[in-house]
């Protein structure tokens, strides 16, 4: 298209693990960038990362950053986007933003583009995009939800350690070099966040995924549950969610038990999920084949399989659920979402 518009794009977080593959997926699909700003904190300012072939050097992110900004992409952890999205709204920009900094804030759509783009149209300068193991699970929920309801859904994750940063992929990989030669581990970022204890992630799962909350859910599994009732546009939906970190080091891997309101056809629920915009259905037992994280990585789909029917609640299907975290759960919803507004003002 000779006449398409371009877009001044601003890429928060560019030097970590979602800002990485933004920056990669903005060149990939082509997306129309007139400028681009590459922003982090002081500690990377001066890197120098490359975009179609041109070398950009970082800059620290700045409220001043955004002077002339259209779209932000904001994936610089939830303090920096409070500290500077309104100053990007301020000066024009529109941001998406990875973090959790907006997910619950009425004022802000909360997108999935196969299950909620209609959404979009109501924001006042933000839009978030959901963490990452809700975004998976959602996904693959939606053509279900729309053809029977859904009265209950209880999820156990199994997450990739990408999804707790560049750093987290450094320790698993450290650590488990540790462990094989014998030396001591050192645990020093698992669970992420100020926490008083650290535990060792190498031949190990932790269940737990940031802080506790009151109720004894971590505020990761408190997120799945909140965000699927915001996204789903359903407070009724009745979820529990048990979130692990697995040594693993991209796609998150999720076993959902799924209570649907109607009686369903097997054959009718593999054909909907095969069908479904984004989602890619691999489900044949007989010669092994269900989505693996390995075979997840580096695609935008959302991997569905292990399908079956609960040996109890005829209802209720049983599925297994992967995608690589960094592309559909951050950096691919959110250059979807930016395709989405860059369509929409040609
Ligand atoms: N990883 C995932 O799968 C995933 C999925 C969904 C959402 N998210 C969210 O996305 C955000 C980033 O995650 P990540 O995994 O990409 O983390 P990461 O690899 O640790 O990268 C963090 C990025 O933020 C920048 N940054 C840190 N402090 C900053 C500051 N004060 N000002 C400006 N930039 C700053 C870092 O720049 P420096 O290089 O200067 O440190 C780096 O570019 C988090 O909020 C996370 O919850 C992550």
């Amino acid at each position: 298209m000779t006449n398409q518009k371009r877009f001044n794009v601003a890429v928060v977080g560019a030097t970590g693990a979602v800002g990485g593959q933004i920056v990669k997926l903005l060149e990939q699909r082509q997306f129309p960038v007139n400028t681009l700003k590459l922003l982090s904190s002081a500690r990377s300012a001066g890197t120098k990362l490359s975009f179609n072939g041109q070398e950009f050097a970082v800059e620290e992110a700045k409220p001043e950053s955004f002077e002339g900004v259209d779209i932000a992409l904001f994936s610089a952890g939830g303090d920096v986007s409070k500290a500077l999205a309104a100053a990007a709204v301020e000066r024009g920009a529109v941001c998406i933003d990875n973090t959790n900094a907006f997910r619950m804030d009425p004022d802000t759509p909360l997108v999935v583009p196969e299950v909620n783009i209609e959404k979009i149209k109501e924001h006042q300068g933000i839009i978030a995009n959901p963490n990452c193991s809700t975004i998976q699970m959602v996904a693959a929920l939606k053509p279900l939800y729309d053809r029977y309801g859904i009265s209950k859904v209880i999820v156990s994750t199994y997450q990739a350690v990408s999804g707790a940063g560049s750093r987290a992929i450094d320790e698993l990989l450290r650590q488990t070099k540790a462990a094989l030669e014998g030396t001591d581990v050192n645990p020093d970022i698992l669970p992420v966040g100020s926490l008083p204890v650290k535990h060792q992630i190498a031949f190990n799962a932790i269940p737990q995924i940031d802080k506790f909350q009151d109720n004894g859910f971590t505020l990761e599994e408190m997120k799945m549950i909140r965000e699927t009732k915001k996204i789903l546009d359903d407070e009724d939906i009745q979820l529990t969610a048990t979130c692990v970190r697995i040594p693993v080091v991209s796609g998150h891997s999720e076993s959902l038990y799924v209570e649907l309101k109607e009686d369903f056809q097997m054959d009718e629920v593999r054909q909907m999920l095969a069908d479904a915009p984004g989602l890619t259905l691999v489900d044949d037992p007989e010669s092994q084949q269900y989505p693996l994280a390995t075979e997840s990585a580096g695609k935008p789909d959302v991997f569905v399989g292990r399908l079956r029917r609960d040996l109890y609640e005829p209802r209720a299907l049983n599925m297994w659920v992967v995608s690589d975290n960094l592309m559909k759960g951050a950096a691919w919803n959110a250059v979807q979402i930016a395709e989405y507004i860059a369509a929409e003002r040609q």
